[in-house]
């Protein structure tokens, strides 16, 4: 996380004072290869790839090995990836993505699709 403070006018009535700004900068871990991606959430141009701010799109940006045979669409499950540490910090899944996510080819309890699941915080991630 990096931290940034900033004299900000609108706190503190007649005199200014300092209001500390947090940039959320999480890490996408692939545990595959043991890479670690940092971004700053909202930072990274929207690449078409699954919902914006996916692990999916997130992948193609940092050019990870992640499949999506549907384009992102959530009508395939090559996308599938399992979460091994941050599951608190990615977007609740939709009930499709609880649809298709059960017919990926290794499913476990800690499975996500790829193209539908944001990212909000530290994860990490491997693709099986
Ligand atoms: S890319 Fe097809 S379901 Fe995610």
């Amino acid at each position: 996380m990096v931290e940034q403070r900033t004299e900000n006018p609108r706190v503190g009535g007649s005199s200014p004072s300092l209001a500390t700004i947090h940039f959320l900068m999480p890490k996408l871990t692939l545990l595959n290869d043991g890479s670690v991606h940092e971004f700053e959430v909202g930072s990274i141009p929207y690449g078409g790839h699954g919902k914006p701010g996916s692990i999916l799109d997130l992948a193609m940006h940092f050019n990870l090995p992640l499949n999506h045979d549907c384009g992102g669409n959530c009508s395939c499950t090559t996308c599938h990836v399992i979460i091994k540490d941050g599951a608190a910090n990615l977007s609740e899944p939709n009930q499709d993505e609880l649809d298709f996510v059960g017919m990926a080819e290794g499913v476990t309890d800690d499975s996500r699709l790829g193209c539908q699941t944001i990212v909000l915080g530290d994860v990490t991630i491997q693709i099986p």
